[in-house]
């Protein structure tokens, strides 16, 4: 039972909800986001009676929580609580309650309680230390399947250390071994404990396709051996990382695998770098798009046409060396000339640098800025949104044709 739907019970409520508690709210009034946990006609996740306290209302409670804002109706709740022999906590007066909520948390299904002798604040911060602890592997509670041999693919993101899930490091934390791709951010393996084997598959015999047989050979080895093997790669595993070739070796070879998704570079470099791949009026879609190969080549899965003649967001990856192939095939294709590009180096990472530039300059651009690769390349107006200064032309012409287009008067030209 929770008396009040303000904030204070809008914070509580989750954590209830969380527990599989059955949750009747009180209160003439609710927060929107405490209506929304509501529903509408007994669909939602609690029951919301929409009137004042009465006493009553307690019969059949377990557990109670007075949240108002006011002292008076708080206290004729812990009353009516005592007098039924359920326990009660006061948002207002800790001192006066039955019963305190720790400061808790949650980590890979294990919770985190703190109780700091009534001191909310300290409770918080043991809480938050802990909880950190746990996240980044320096306070270690494996669970028994933890040890289990299994291969572990794991996406570290785009670089920045920070953008690594916690999920990533928890898997870190639990390995033996650990097969390391060139891009997996590379200061998560200086943390990994001294006893953890590193295998850098950048030095593994070269040849691309010889080099998958040997990672994916490596990983049922090692688990055969009975290790734990965390296969380590940058952005998303399943985002142009191979990842699910691994995941097919390892099926087939009847090894446990299981997967740990990760920011992919895609989304998350161009957002470092201040671009967004989406934004209302200007773009409705993003394609994602490896450039590894060039248009026009025979084993190209790409549509560049097609590509060129839609008007969201292209974010290309390994795409540096044909860009400038790529820009004639967007061109072509229908892309006008001056759409803006941009393109993040090394995005997140130390060495970070940016490159802007518009579909027909590309090529020169590139050239100039000496630009290496990994680099995420993006094409749109949403670069424009990011840079209004460098593309006011841009979003000068886009306003004029929207402005044709709500009096009627164009077509609405993509472009
Ligand atoms: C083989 S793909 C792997 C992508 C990865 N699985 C992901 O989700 O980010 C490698 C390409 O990703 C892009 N990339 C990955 N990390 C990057 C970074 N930190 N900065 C710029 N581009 C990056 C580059 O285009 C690079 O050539």
């Amino acid at each position: 039972m929770v008396v009040g739907g303000g904030t204070v019970a809008q914070r509580r409520i989750p954590t209830l909800l969380a527990a599989g508690a059955d949750v009747v709210v009180v209160s003439p009034e609710v927060t929107p986001a405490v209506e929304g946990m509501a529903g509408g006609r007994g669909t939602g996740e609690l029951t919301w009676v929409r009137r004042g306290f009465e006493p009553a209302d307690l019969d059949e409670a377990w557990y109670v929580v007075a949240a108002t804002d006011r002292p008076e109706v708080n206290e004729a709740v812990s009353a009516a609580a005592e007098e039924r022999r359920v326990f009660c906590v006061r948002s207002d007066d800790g001192e006066a309650a039955t019963a305190w909520t720790p400061a808790s948390g949650r980590h890979d299904g294990v919770t985190v309680a703190v109780l700091g002798n009534r001191e909310p604040r300290r409770s918080a911060a043991l809480r938050d230390d802990i909880l950190a602890a746990l996240r980044d592997g320096r306070l270690a509670a494996p669970h028994a399947h933890d040890r289990t041999p299994e291969v572990v693919l794991v996406g570290g993101g785009p670089g920045d250390p920070d953008l690594a899930t916690a999920a990533a490091r928890h898997a870190l934390a639990s390995a033996d071994v650990v097969v390391a791709d060139r891009l997996a951010p590379r200061e998560l393996l200086d943390e990994l404990p001294a006893h953890v084997e590193l295998v850098d598959v950048a030095k593994l015999p070269r040849g691309r396709s010889a080099l998958q047989e040997e990672i994916n050979r490596l990983l049922v080895e090692r688990v055969a051996a009975g290790q734990r093997v965390v296969r380590f790669k940058g952005g998303d595993p399943f985002v142009f990382g191979r990842g699910f070739e691994e995941v097919i070796a390892c099926r087939e070879a009847g090894v446990p695998v299981s997967v740990v998704p990760g920011v992919t570079s895609a989304i998350a470099v161009p957002a470092r770098a201040g671009i967004p791949v989406t934004h209302r009026g200007i773009a409705h879609e993003v394609s994602v798009v490896s450039g590894h190969l060039p248009p026009g080549h025979p084993e190209s899965l790409v549509n560049w046409g097609a590509l060129g003649a839609q008007c969201g967001t292209l974010v290309l990856l390994m795409a540096v060396d044909n860009a400038p192939a790529i820009a004639t095939a967007l061109m072509r294709g229908g892309r006008a000339t001056d759409t803006p590009v941009a393109v993040v180096q090394e995005g997140t990472m130390p060495g970070e640098r940016m490159v802007w530039s518009r579909l027909e300059t590309l090529a020169e651009d590139l050239a100039a800025g000496g630009v290496r690769p990994p680099a995420v390349i993006v094409v749109g107006d949403v670069v424009a949104v990011a840079a209004p200064d460098r593309y006011a032309d841009r979003l000068a012409l886009r306003a004029a044709r929207r402005r044709a287009r709500v009096s009627g008067g164009d077509d609405g030209a993509r472009g």
